[in-house]
């Protein structure tokens, strides 16, 4: 079984300081993204020592004090499991066979049983379930003398996400580091002293090779320790520097304890650009953003990408944690999909996919109605139980009483280990990383991602779908993380949007399809953070009572993208405006006719109808913000709300 890390927490340190209380307060400031297991890897005179521990930060911190090491460099981790239990021998850092070399992983090593399989060949033993242990083997494997060298030939071989951070025993006080698609920052700090960085530090945004000393980009002397400094997330650096480089992918750092330089791809030294951040800790907190909404918001790319990662093996789709056969998927004849909130939109999203490609009926039921109800349930039942938490109630409850009556039942969470994880017979874990606004974003995103290989797998297993329809939808659904990075990267329709209704007393959402799955979850997304009542309705249900709440100026919310029901969407529009509605469509780019139906449009990526609930809920996301923020309302922490349900 697959082994993943996903985004964790990585810090390294190399200066005049002890390392060990650097990286405590390193790691202590990276806390709040949540983590389940720390450690630390420090160079000593006698060798690197690595020290991890299951839980908290401060427990590490108190082991350590057992210990008197008083090295000057070294790298340390916060991890968060998903698969892998949270455990010391999980725990980073992960070291090389003779321990010389130690390293931080954050990120996918896709390829890492082909890589583990060739290592061991080689003689390499591996002690933990993680992939980013093969990362210490390979670098291990190629060190000739020369660390960055070895992390350069290393990564060329890494298929997936990586960031990474290295010291070697016979390279003291040296840490080196790289990325792709995981961060990595790099500081050099002159240390309240000033000294020789600081005697050149001017704020920086132009390249150089080498910063620290003789070329200190930035290295102000502000309070906090001096050397050179490295991490996932600038926080963890912000009390000692903030001039950095954001490293570019392929980039590669050398950090020495009086400065830092830069190598490409091909191990030639190039130019970085450095920035100076001028947030306060509570923005840093935020990587920059406002919220934590709007960060989670802009984390959605990364999660689609994390949660697809691994799941094509050798051209066909594997989640194997589901401990399913082809034939038990096979001879699976009802699903049932039970959750709570914005993990219920998930849901119904997923029947849709069920039911259109696998031919499954599916139905889709609310946790707290499921329990209280006295479904039909067969051995050939599947309960698909979707929970960002994986700890609400009601969900729990209904996983319980669908056991009882035979069913198999699967967990989508995004925490593991969590009461829902344990107690379901099969579990896939969404790649979100912990998520701090109440208002579900990202995990919605994971899970409906999740959903649709769920859907995937049930089509392949029952031939309803063949090898390469499978494969060209996974590339597809592969491309909506550049589409979501594409609406991300210009907002101002949503806003104008937003401030044309942030007024009103009640708005509309419709959508037919996966279009009114999408509308719940934009209506609900709406009124749990502005407070702004909104119901959503399948579009034509339109004529059915909602048409008499139209009047002047009333907003329609329409999911008008381009579907086979498209032009039936676009009637209720008219029905709509004809008396008075303010239309907002979210649409397709290209679609200029739909300019004549709506007094504003949201144009999103051309997608495949399937997959359309990955790119249209974005926009909803932020026009819920955008209203909420216009109206003074907390968008991280609405009132009333939790962020999990844990009593009926
Ligand atoms: C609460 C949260 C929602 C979430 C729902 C279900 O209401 O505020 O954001 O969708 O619980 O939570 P779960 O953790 O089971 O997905």
């Amino acid at each position: 079984m697959p082994q993943y890390e996903i985004m964790c927490g990585i810090v390294g340190y190399t200066g005049e300081s002890k390392a060990q209380k650097v990286l405590i307060e390193g790691l202590s400031r990276l806390e709040y993204r949540g983590y389940d297991s720390a450690g630390v890897a420090i160079q000593e005179t006698d060798g690197i020592h690595v020290i991890c521990r299951k839980g908290k930060v401060a427990e590490l911190a108190h082991t350590l004090g057992h210990f008197s090491l008083t090295g000057t460099c070294g790298i340390g981790h916060t991890r968060w499991a998903t698969h892998g239990k949270p455990s010391e021998v999980n725990a980073h850092p992960h070291t090389s066979c003779d321990g010389d070399i130690a390293i931080v992983h954050n990120g996918i090593i896709e390829n890492y049983a082909e890589l583990r399989d060739e290592l061991a060949i080689r003689g390499h033993v591996f002690t933990s379930e993680t992939d980013s242990e093969v990362v210490a083997h390979l670098i291990e494997d190629n060190y000739h003398g020369d660390l960055v060298e070895a992390v350069r030939l290393s990564a060329m071989r890494l298929i997936g996400s990586y960031g990474i951070a290295a010291v070697c025993e016979q390279e003291p006080g040296i840490i080196v580091a790289t990325r792709k698609d995981s961060p990595i920052v790099v500081g050099y700090a002159a240390g309240a002293e000033g000294g020789a960085g600081a005697a050149s530090a001017e704020a920086a945004s132009s390249a150089s090779a080498r910063n620290g000393a003789g070329a200190g980009a930035g290295a102000k002397a502000q309070k906090g320790v001096r050397g050179s400094f490295v991490a996932s997330d600038i926080i963890a650096m912000l009390d000692s520097t903030r001039d950095v480089v954001v490293l570019a992918d392929g980039q590669i750092a050398k950090l020495a304890p009086d400065g830092v330089e830069y190598f490409d791809m091909q191990g030639k030294s190039c130019e970085v650009t450095h920035t100076h951040i001028d947030w306060d800790l509570d923005l840093a907190e935020k990587g920059g953003y406002p919220d934590f909404m709007l960060k989670e918001i802009h984390e959605q790319p990364r999660v689609i990408r994390d949660t697809l990662a691994g799941r094509m093996v050798g051209g066909a789709l594997v989640i194997d944690e589901l401990d399913l056969s082809p034939e038990e998927l096979d001879l699976t004849d009802r699903v049932y999909v039970i959750a709570c909130g914005t993990s219920y939109h998930a849901g119904l999203i997923a029947k849709n996919l069920i039911e259109a490609w696998a031919r499954i009926p599916c139905e889709v039921e609310v946790a707290s109605e499921f329990r209280y109800r006295n479904p039909i349930i067969t051995p050939t039942t599947v309960v698909v139980a979707v929970s960002q938490s994986g700890e609400t109630a009601d969900t729990l409850a209904a996983i319980r009483d669908a056991r009882v009556k035979g069913a198999k039942v699967f967990g989508i969470t995004n925490v593991l280990g969590s009461p829902v994880a344990r107690e379901s017979d099969g579990v896939i874990y969404t790649k979100a990383n912990k998520e701090i606004a109440v208002a579900s974003t990202k995990s919605f995103i994971g899970q409906v991602v999740s959903l649709t290989l769920l859907a995937m797998l049930f089509a392949q297993a029952k031939g309803k779908l063949t090898t390469p329809q499978v494969r060209l939808l996974f590339r597809e659904l592969a491309d909506t993380a550049d589409q979501v990075e594409r609406i991300l990267s210009d907002t101002d329709a949503i806003r104008d949007a937003a401030l044309a209704c942030k007024d009103a007393e009640s708005a509309l959402f419709i959508g037919r399809g996966i279009g009114s799955a999408i509308s719940y979850e934009g209506a609900l997304k709406l009124k749990e953070i502005s407070y702004l009542h909104a119901e959503a309705y399948a579009a034509g249900e339109m004529k059915h009572g909602p048409i008499a709440l139209i009047d002047e100026g009333f907003p329609v919310i329409a999911i008008a993208t381009k579907s086979p029901t498209y032009d039936k969407v676009v009637s209720n529009l008219q029905e709509s405006r004809a008396r008075g509605a303010k239309i907002i469509a979210i649409a397709t780019e290209g679609d200029e006719d739909i300019k004549n139906y709506a007094d504003y449009v949201i144009y999103i990526p051309k997608v495949r109808d399937a997959f359309s609930a990955i790119t249209a809920t974005v926009p909803l996301q932020l026009l819920a913000r955008f209203v909420a923020i216009e109206r003074g309302c907390d968008v991280d922490q609405p009132r009333n709300l939790a962020k999990s349900v844990t009593v009926e």
